[in-house]
């Protein structure tokens, strides 16, 4: 809280009216408008929320300019490299980071709600089996909430803590289970012993006939993967996860449509448009045909992106980038995989891109996605469960957000406002007139 105030004024003569100004611990200070249409009778316009910060979260921290990312203070390069993704949840979730016995608590917790309801299969039945994995994974999602009615209730705050718990337990389980059913194996049920990567990669490669043996380099690649996704401030699906129950609803139907929102192509589903167009890219001719990629990519009227290139935010670089970067090479180190004509064209890809004046100007660099792609192909996730990978690892961000803005004593339902362009009133003709 400052004492300082804004003043709007208006050229039509309109009275001039004054605002609070409010600042956080960290970041841009902020004009608390909200008596500004009771005192104008006016809004504000701004679409995509560019200047709008549309709650006060003490979660997650972005530094756009600097490339720094805070979870709940703590930079992502500490708690990549000191903490497993467990340890993370914790912190997203109750504030601070567990103590052994705290942390043992939590993954035992965690671990014993790895199972989901028998159930669940014969709901599975009746996808396609070619469906896409996110299609699956957001009626699987809301579906929890009949399955699983004892934690249905938004404003009780153990049940939504019990939903927490079985959202994050769930989830590798679920999108295991879609992953099988896609393949036309049997389901792996969740084997309590291992670390959370480490069964999911079991539930994942693992059939009744031949185990899998996890291998600590590539668990600790998608553990990390996880920790880097787990939480990203007030992006679209956050902002639709926080939108969704503000109306009330259960926890599973708010994260359900907050997996909705991360599967398009600019937000979550940017991995998978990343591999795409590698793909496409050694179809066409792969690393000599980098240069014409790139130039539709500079063309406005090609509706080409170089995906996994840019940020919202980020406009150095995005510092879950560098750290997934690091575990790109040491997965494809792990598993000889540096000769691979794909991950060739992607590195011949990356350094094209971060040399041309068009990506430099823009502050274009390549994002998360960008690697978490490729390390997620060396492992052996299939392209189109990418998203579904993100959405795992974004739960427990989003079980964060929803648990702070339900406690938050500000918290009303979200009913953003319009600037009307249509058609005045008018009277309904009958049709022989129309
Ligand atoms: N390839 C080519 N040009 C681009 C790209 C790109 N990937 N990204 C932005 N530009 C250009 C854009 O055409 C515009 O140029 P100009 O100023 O000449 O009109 C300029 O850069 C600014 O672009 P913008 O669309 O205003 O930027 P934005 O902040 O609205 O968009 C973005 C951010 C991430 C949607 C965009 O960079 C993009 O579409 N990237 C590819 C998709 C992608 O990788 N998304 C994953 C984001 S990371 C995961 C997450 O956190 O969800």
């Amino acid at each position: 809280m400052t004492d300082r105030t804004a003043s709007l004024h208006f050229s039509d003569g309109a009275p001039s009216v004054t605002f609070p100004v409010l600042s956080g611990t960290l970041g841009p200070d902020v004009i608390d408008i909200r008596t500004l249409y009771s005192k104008t009778g006016k809004f504000t316009y701004d679409p995509g929320f560019m200047s709008t910060a549309a709650c006060s979260s003490a979660i997650t921290y972005i530094d756009g300019d600097k490339g720094e990312l805070l979870y709940r203070g703590y930079p992502i390069e500490e708690l990549a490299v000191r903490c497993d993704y467990m340890e993370t949840c914790y912190l997203l979730l109750y504030g601070e980071l567990p103590d052994p016995a705290q942390k043992e608590d939590f993954v035992s917790r965690v671990t014993t709600h790895t199972m989901v309801n028998e159930q669940m299969q014969f709901f599975m039945r009746g996808f396609r089996r070619d469906a896409h994995p996110m299609a699956v994974l957001t009626g699987l999602v809301g579906a929890m909430s009949a399955f699983y009615p004892d934690s249905i209730n938004l404003n009780d705050a153990h049940q939504r803590d019990i939903s927490a718990i079985r959202l994050i337990a769930k989830m590798p389980t679920l999108i295991a289970m879609a992953y099988k059913y896609s393949s036309g194996q049997p389901y792996m049920y969740p084997r309590n012993e291992l670390s959370y990567a480490a069964n999911f990669m079991r539930m994942m490669f693992a059939t009744p006939c031949a185990d899998y043996h996890v291998n600590d380099v590539l668990v600790r690649a998608l553990d990390r993967i996880f920790i880097l996704h787990a939480d990203h401030e007030q992006n679209a699906s956050t902002s639709t996860v926080r939108l969704c129950a503000s109306s009330g609803t259960n926890p599973f139907a708010a994260i359900a449509a907050g997996v909705a929102c991360l599967w398009g192509p600019a937000h979550g589903g940017a991995n998978e448009a990343a591999l795409n167009m590698l793909y496409d890219i050694q179809a066409h001719g792969g690393v000599a045909k980098i240069g014409d990629f790139i130039t539709r990519a500079k063309d406005k009227n090609s509706n080409v992106r170089l995906m996994g290139f840019g940020h919202r935010v980020y406009k150095n670089y995005d510092p879950r980038a560098k750290l997934m970067r690091e575990t790109c090479y040491e997965v494809l180190g792990e598993l000889g995989l540096g000769d691979d004509p794909l991950f060739k064209l992607a590195m011949a890809l990356e350094k094209i891109a971060l040399e041309d004046e068009y990506f430099v100007q823009r502050k274009l660099y390549p994002n998360v996605d960008f690697y978490s792609g490729i390390v997620q192909k060396a492992i052996g996730i299939p392209v189109q469960l990418f998203t579904a990978i993100f959405a795992l690892a974004r739960t427990v961000g989003w079980i964060a957000q929803l648990n702070e803005m339900v406690s938050d004593p500000e918290y009303k339902i979200g009913r953003p406002r319009q600037l009307f362009t249509g058609a005045g009133r008018r009277s309904v003709k009958p049709i022989a007139e129309r």
